[in-house]
């Protein structure tokens, strides 16, 4: 019999669930989980409040309606006091693009977007392929005759690399902002401790002082840097300079936030994938032209950002029922992307699939650096395909103990030539 569309379910079970999710050893292997709460059904409530939806269908049709909203600062101000929708992370998180609403979210958007025009992007495609050259280098050196991390020696470097060149940040702060990004992320996760928040909440007011000291310096100094065009679009657009500021503070505190962890996450989990299935790694050097291919089902099989929450309209409907306005559901897209219902044998890791995914969500909040991630994912397993065609998987890599945001921590591989 098939499951219910909304399921009753025994809350313990759920709960009991996620806590297996939540830790280290859950995020090893997530999917198994994934399969048991899809066979409760579609959507199941969340023993927090609100429903967990798993379908692919669902979570496409909720991702792209208009009934369906993001958590704004309105919504979480309702939450009261003392929740974690008021903490100082959650409140900075909540003037960003991505926790915007129509109308203001068109107009941010649209300014925003600019900056990731296909002439910068083309212009990126330089800094990407001579990064990715300096950082695998770099990984052959410590190759020779031993294992390395090629998880800390690459995928965390290159994002970082990327955007700070591009951005125009000094090479002696990348990895303090990478750290912060790390500790800012979790005022995104699922159910993020106190101790959590107030880690975010710290990461948050650093992050803020060092992007007001650069727009200072920007404004003194403008350049052809994407944060002096960004000001100056702004300034276009919004005649009170300080409020002009504030918005560009806004967008390149997130693109920071959202370009580095991510995109390190992809860079890692694709070549994992092609690591523990040999034949295909080998069948790709034959077939560069399919690494386009191999990276999407690399967002598929296994994406960076696994939850995308959204709140109930006025109009919102799950299957022709109402669904209360203001009510949150948390659509588990990396859940979503192996539903059998969308992919044949969705646990089976295969390049020469066509692989469809929520990875970078769908509708108005599409990421806007998807092209910039896949260029540096693409680019980086070429260069590893072309220059260590013998790599191996040393041993099994680990990932932090999250839920929203995986979050890998090694992996090491040896040359074997
Ligand atoms: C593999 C890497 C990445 C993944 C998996 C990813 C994922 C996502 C997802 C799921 C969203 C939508 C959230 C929602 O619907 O509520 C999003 C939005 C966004 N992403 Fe990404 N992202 C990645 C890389 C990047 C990079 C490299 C940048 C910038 C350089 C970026 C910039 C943005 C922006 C600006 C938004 C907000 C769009 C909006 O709300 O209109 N992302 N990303």
């Amino acid at each position: 019999m098939e499951p219910p569309i909304v399921a009753t379910v025994d809350r313990r079970s759920v709960t009991a669930l996620f806590s297996r999710l939540r830790t280290s050893r859950g995020q090893t292997d997530p999917y198994p989980h994934y399969a048991e709460l899809r066979s409760m059904g579609d959507i199941v409530p969340a023993p927090w409040g609100g429903h967990v939806v798993t379908s692919f269908g669902l979570c496409e049709h909720i991702l792209r309606s208009r009934d369906w909203l993001v958590p704004d600062a309105r919504w979480r101000q309702q939450q009261g006091a003392a929740t974690r929708w008021t903490a100082a992370s959650s409140r900075e998180m909540a003037q960003t693009l991505p926790s915007l609403n129509p109308p203001e979210h068109t107009h941010v958007r649209k300014a925003t977007a600019a900056m990731f025009d296909r002439r910068s992007l083309r212009a990126l495609q330089h800094v990407v392929e001579k990064s990715t050259e300096t950082l695998t280098g770099r990984l052959s050196e410590r190759l020779h005759s031993r294992e390395a991390d090629l998880h800390t020696a690459v995928s965390e470097e290159l994002p970082v690399t990327v955007i700070g060149k591009w951005l125009g940040l000094p090479p002696a702060d990348y990895a303090r902002l990478r750290e912060l990004t790390h500790e800012q992320v979790f005022a995104q996760e699922l159910l993020p401790s106190a101790s959590q928040l107030a880690r975010s909440d710290a990461a948050t007011e650093q992050l803020r002082d060092y992007f007001t000291t650069l727009i200072r310096q920007r404004r003194a100094r403008p350049g052809s840097d994407p944060v002096s065009a960004c000001l100056r679009a702004w300034d276009a657009l919004e005649p009170d300079r300080e409020a002009a500021d504030k918005a560009v503070h806004r967008v390149v505190f997130f693109v920071l936030l959202a370009a580095l962890e991510t995109t390190a996450t992809l860079l890692t989990h694709s070549v994992l994938h092609l690591l523990q299935h040999p034949r295909q790694w080998h069948w790709l050097r034959a077939h560069p032209d399919q690494v386009p291919a191999a990276v999407e089902e690399s967002l598929r099989f296994d994406p960076p950002t696994h939850v995308i929450s959204r709140i109930a309209g006025p109009g919102a409907a799950i299957d022709g029922v109402g669904v209360e306005a203001g009510s949150m559901v948390h659509l588990l897209v990396g859940a979503a992307n192996r539903d059998p219902a969308q992919h044949l044998e969705p646990d089976t890791f295969d390049v020469t699939r066509r692989a469809t995914h929520l990875s970078f969500s769908a509708g108005m909040h599409y990421c806007l650096g998807a092209s910039l991630a896949r260029q540096e994912a693409v680019t980086l397993v070429t260069a590893l395909l072309d220059r260590f065609p013998r790599l191996r998987l040393a041993r099994a890599p680990e990932w932090a103990p999250r839920v929203a945001f995986r979050r890998p921590l090694t992996l090491y591989v040896t040359d074997s030539r």
